[in-house]
């Protein structure tokens, strides 16, 4: 069976991911790092609409921490594989540069680009092999304007944007595709600290988005029809930045 590998899927625009994918039919692998109920509960939702899931527990941004639970995953998972890959865990720890601390900078940089590093080349060589697959990389209007406060996080999905863009032209001919979502303001626990009404007010569209909206997104560019779509970076901001 050709699994869907969510990271950060357990809440907010993971969990909105996985419910998409298992919506088409994918059995969806849920990693999370720590919060076991929120991943337990997104598996139940998956199942209560009749699709299968499994947790994969690990820490994105740790080599090590991956590459053993997929390599599990893998030895107990005969004939099985991992074709869609949406590299969605993130974190922010804002702060003026002038006053950010290196753990903020190296803590961003680690979960964001070398967890999609780490993720991604565990991955790749089955894709290859098999000769289909997705790997959708959610960045941030942060990652194309730039957001005061946001170096380490501006600076993060940016280069997962230009490591997107390189990886989609080394793969393009073994039918696998790498694309970018870059969503604006979307309501979720990252988003619950912002002034949203004051915010909104820049939107034109005049909301917050939902994680649905991205989810909806994600499912399109998994499938068979989006084939010929690759290195591409989708904004789904309300018309915010375009
Ligand atoms: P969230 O905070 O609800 O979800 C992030 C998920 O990533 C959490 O489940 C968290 O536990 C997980 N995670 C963090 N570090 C991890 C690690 N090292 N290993 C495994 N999982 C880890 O926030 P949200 O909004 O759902 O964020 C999802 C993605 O969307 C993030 O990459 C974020 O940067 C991006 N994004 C969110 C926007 C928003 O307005 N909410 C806007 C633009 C991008």
């Amino acid at each position: 069976m050709k699994y869907a590998l969510v990271t950060g899927g357990s809440r907010g625009i993971g969990r909105a991911i996985c419910l998409q994918l298992a919506a088409m039919q994918y059995p969806i692998l849920i990693n999370y790092r720590s919060n076991h109920e929120a991943a337990i509960d997104t598996r139940l939702q998956i199942e209560s609409k009749g699709g299968k899931a499994e947790l994969l527990s690990f820490d994105a941004a740790d080599p090590h921490s991956a590459d053993d639970a997929i390599g599990h995953w893998q030895d107990t998972h005969e004939g099985d594989s991992i074709a869609i890959l949406v590299n969605n865990a993130g974190i922010r720890m804002d702060s003026m540069m002038v006053f950010m601390q290196n753990e903020q900078w190296h803590k961003v940089v680690d979960t964001t680009l070398n967890g999609f590093f780490y993720v991604t080349r565990r991955l790749l060589k089955d894709m290859l092999t098999s000769r289909w697959g997705r790997i959708i990389n959610i960045a941030s209007l942060s990652g194309l304007k730039g957001l005061p406060g946001q170096t380490n996080y501006s600076a993060a999905k940016a280069a997962l944007i230009g490591a997107s863009k390189a990886l989609a032209l080394e793969v393009a001919a073994r039918k696998v595709t790498v694309n970018v979502i870059a969503p604006g303001f979307i309501e979720t626990d990252m988003t619950r600290d912002l002034d949203e009404k004051q915010l909104k007010q820049m939107i034109p569209a005049g909301r917050f988005g939902q994680p649905e909206e991205v989810a909806a997104l994600a499912g399109f560019l998994a499938s068979n029809e989006a084939a010929y779509i690759t290195g591409e970076v989708i904004s789904v901001n309300g018309g915010l930045y375009t």
